[in-house]
């Protein structure tokens, strides 16, 4: 019997980040998900487009916004300076930037929550109004997370940059300027700084080494809407040339393929067979093969991807990448299912120092876990190995039983959710609106896939 909490309610520990004892998920498993699910617009897109519409002298309207506490935050943050967002309801969001101001230190620091999104408010901030000021970052604690790229490429625009006790204050009094950059990692948010400043700035900007995520092509069609000039190459070199004003948008986001993937390897898991409504192939390519040399069997849709086991699940060797490669977003749900498979499987996390610490929960619901710090790399990948990898190693199958685990991060706490679904016996799952920052009506969906959960508090 499930009783639900109203997925609207305002998480206590929202932003805080620390465990919440309060929202406590108890999930009695040993039972196959099976049913629909329906995937709104990307996490990791969504939150970037409402930032670009500070950038416009128009209202925009962002489509298919999901109900996650990460679009709270920067809605929040939006707010703060003066931006209005109006919210139909329906995941239609209208932002209009025209009464936008400055904001008070305290009062950006009250809502900038366990997010780093923050950062990227610098560029389209000192456009507007000449200056920014940023709290220290959130985000899930996966590695240390620094913002090095952000700050030297604001400074290659022209920014001044001032490190303050409890964030930094940017100032661009002479206006920005286009910049030559070349990143030392394709790294995502460094990317979307470079490109929500350039927009902007007076001249062209050529951005060399640039993450190509799908949600990063995504964004600069939200900027081409708006009136941006940008082009790219397919050796990760994107180009801006500055133009003197923008308008408004009217985006439909991309669909989040984190969440898509993440239901498949429940399916995976618990041998279920969910259909998850508005994922496309396109944008999970890589994920799709592993998927399928893990051993499962997908259908695709005009309105979505049927996913479930094709048999006996099979062991694999997963490096994770950027794009176009294995994302690290997908790799914790799916250690969850490869404890199912019949061998020895690797899984070589390239991209963060720190994301298989929530491995140690699952060995303690029975799995069979070594984490290697040292990694075990390949030799040849886009880009060159860092000091930081790890390796896990999964030997299965290891029938899992119900633990009592706090959740450590966005994508490990889901995972813990999908280990307690496939475990025998009762699970108490604490922290749990960290889950809630990137999966929309987690509890709905979970009902309607036929989990036998209660959540209290
Ligand atoms: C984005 O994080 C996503 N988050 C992450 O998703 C995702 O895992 C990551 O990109 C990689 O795809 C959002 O979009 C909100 P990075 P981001 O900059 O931008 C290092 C999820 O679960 N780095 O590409 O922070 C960094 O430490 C989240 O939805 C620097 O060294 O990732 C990491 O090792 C988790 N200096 C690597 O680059 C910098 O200034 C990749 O980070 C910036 C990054």
């Amino acid at each position: 019997m499930n009783t639900l909490l109203s997925e609207s309610a305002p998480s206590p520990s929202e932003g805080s980040g620390e465990p919440d004892e309060v929202t406590v998920l108890t999930i009695r498993g040993g039972r196959p998900l099976r049913g629909r699910v329906d995937v709104k617009g990307a996490k990791n897109l969504a939150t970037k487009a409402m930032v670009a519409a500070l950038l416009g002298e128009s209202a925009s309207v962002l489509r298919d916004v999901p109900e996650i506490s990460d679009v709270q935050v920067v809605r929040s943050l939006l707010e703060v300076h003066g931006v209005t967002v109006e919210d139909d309801g329906e995941g239609v969001l209208r932002l209009d930037p025209s009464g936008a101001v400055s904001a008070h230190m305290e009062e950006i620091d009250a809502h900038a929550g366990a997010s780093r999104i923050p950062i990227l408010f610098c560029g389209p901030l000192l456009h507007l109004l000449g200056q920014a000021f940023i709290p220290d970052l959130g985000g899930c604690r996966i590695g240390d997370r620094p913002i090095d790229f952000h700050l030297d490429a604001l400074r290659a625009f022209g920014a001044i940059v001032d490190k303050l006790p409890s964030g930094i204050r940017l100032s661009a009094p002479d206006g920005l300027h286009g910049a030559n950059i070349e990143l030392p990692y394709p790294s995502v948010g460094a990317t979307e700084q470079v490109l929500l400043t350039a927009v902007r700035a007076k001249g062209t900007t050529e951005l060399r080494n640039a993450a190509i995520e799908p949600e990063i092509m995504d964004l600069i069609a939200v900027l081409q809407k708006m009136g941006a000039i940008i082009s790219y190459e397919p050796n990760r070199v994107i180009f801006i040339e500055g133009v003197e004003s923008l308008r408004g948008y009217d985006h439909r986001c991309i669909f989040d393929r984190n969440e898509a993937a993440s239901w498949a390897c429940a399916a995976l898991a618990t041998d279920g067979d969910i259909f998850v409504a508005g994922a496309k192939q396109q944008e999970m390519l890589t994920f799709l093969n592993v998927f399928r040399k893990a051993g499962g069997d997908f259908d695709i849709a005009e309105d979505g991807i049927r996913f479930r086991r094709g048999g006996a699940l099979k062991p694999v060797v997963v490096e994770t990448d950027v794009h176009p490669g294995f994302m690290t977003d997908w790799q914790q749900p799916l250690i969850v299912a490869l404890t199912q498979a019949e061998g020895v499987s690797t899984v070589h996390e390239t991209v963060y120092e720190n994301r298989l610490g929530f491995t140690q929960a699952l060995n303690k619901m029975g799995a069979d876990i070594v984490v290697h710090p040292e990694g075990i790399a390949s030799p040849d990948r886009r880009v060159p190995r860092r000091a930081l990898e790890q390796a896990a190693v999964i030997t299965g199958p290891t029938p899992l039983h119900g633990a009592d685990v706090v959740v450590p991060d966005l994508r490990g706490g889901y995972s813990y959710v999908i280990a307690a679904l496939a475990a025998e016996g009762e699970s108490i799952i604490r922290n749990v609106d960290i889950i809630r920052r990137g999966y929309e009506k987690l509890f709905d969906k979970l009902a309607a896939l036929g989990a036998d959960f209660s959540v209290a508090g």
